[in-house]
């Protein structure tokens, strides 16, 4: 097979797409866009890319020869520039979350569904080496049926919410903590399988420790939603709240037979499980995010998660598989947080959370 040409909108965070696509025999690099004329130059000299494929503007960078757009841009982007590159025939892989509003998210979901290319959410938590070794556990009945599950994603990025001596706002300002909820709900709901969120409400609506940057700095929001099949779930976020590194990503998963935790004070810990008729008591259990038989280049900042997500979607196309984090799911584990913020602000009410079918 001849290699896939890649594309990438958004070089920052879209570097992590660049390493892993920049190694592999699958791909090429042939194009890269950003708005900052400095990172563009950087990026393309260490990818030996000359001036034709460097692009700081978008319609012109999707006339370039690519199969598969990467958009690693802020989320207020996605929705204009995932449908155009879906429109023009391109495979899709976009940073999380899916778009910034319900008619953002509807609007991608509308276009994937007739589009010719791919498009996936790269929802990399997901791909956790525990994760996926919960998901055999929880696959081979050991828990049970799920009735239950929380995650918590606790990280204090005031510093990517305003320059401090500029005061200039950044992207990330406006983004209430709950709507950043799909590294929370992205592994939560590959767990549970075939359901899906159908009501939210949340708490969270002051923000006592840092009083400017609305809605970023609300002190934490908590959501509780009810699925299709009658599972609660809790989530919880905070942008702002002190918590030195290492930041909180913790999630547990309650079944009729057991369950699984991984802990709350790091990376690559140990946590707990009990599978009924198999455990005596509640036992330890490896939480590792890094998977030991990937290349040493992928265990990075985010366990091998990067790694396997951009591998799973090149196999996606190449084996014409409709990927795990398709629009369905996308919009599924996205819209519930953007819900949640609503009913949190309008003073805890229940919400529907909408679905196109
Ligand atoms: N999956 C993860 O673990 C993870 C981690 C961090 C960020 N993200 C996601 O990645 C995306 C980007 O986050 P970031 O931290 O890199 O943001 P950032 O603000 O640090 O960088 C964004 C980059 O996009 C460029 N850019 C901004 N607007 C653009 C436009 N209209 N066209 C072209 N280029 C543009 C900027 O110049 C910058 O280089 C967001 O969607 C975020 O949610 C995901």
């Amino acid at each position: 097979m001849s290699k896939l040409k890649v594309g990438i909108v958004g070089v920052s965070r879209g570097g992590a797409y660049l390493r892993n696509y920049a190694r592999s025999e699958r791909t090429e690099i042939t194009a890269i866009c950003d708005l900052d004329q400095a990172k563009l130059e950087d990026v393309g000299k260490l990818l030996n890319l000359n001036d034709s494929q460097k692009y700081t503007d978008y319609d012109q960078f999707l006339t370039a020869d690519i199969d598969i757009v990467i958009v690693g841009t802020p989320i207020p982007f996605h929705e204009e520039q995932v449908v155009k590159a879906l429109e023009a025939g391109k495979h899709v892989l976009s940073e999380v979350t899916m778009a910034n509003t319900v008619e953002g998210c509807k609007h991608i979901w509308e276009t994937a569904k007739r589009a010719k290319g791919k498009y996936m959410l790269g929802e990399n938590y997901m791909y956790f080496h525990f994760i996926k070794e919960w998901k055999k556990h929880i696959d081979n009945g050991m828990i049970g049926n799920i009735h239950y599950a929380e995650a918590e994603y606790i990280h204090n990025i005031r510093k990517l919410l305003m320059d401090k001596e500029s005061g200039e706002h950044f992207w990330r300002t406006y983004r209430p903590p709950i709507h950043y909820c799909t590294h929370c709900l992205g592994p939560l709901m590959y767990l549970m399988g075939d359901d899906y969120i159908v009501k939210a409400t949340g708490v969270g609506n002051k923000n006592t420790m840092v009083e400017e940057y609305w809605p970023s700095t609300i002190d934490m929001q908590v959501a509780l939603f009810e699925t299709k099949q009658g599972r609660g779930i809790k989530i919880c976020r905070s942008q702002v709240t002190p918590r030195p590194e290492p930041h909180t990503v913790y999630y547990s998963v309650y079944g009729t037979k057991g369950f699984l935790e991984n802990n709350r004070h790091g990376k690559d810990v140990v946590g707990m499980r009990y599978f009924e008729g198999f455990d005596k008591k509640s036992m330890p259990i490896n939480c590792y995010e890094n998977e030991v038989e990937a290349p040493d280049f992928a265990k990075n900042s985010h366990g091998t998660s990067d790694y396997y997500i951009a591998q799973d979607f090149l196999d996606c196309i190449e084996f014409n598989r409709t990927p795990i984090l398709n629009e369905d799911r996308a919009f599924e584990i996205t819209v519930p947080g953007l819900i949640a913020h609503e009913a949190a602000v309008t003073g805890n009410v229940w919400l529907d959370v909408p679905r196109f079918e």
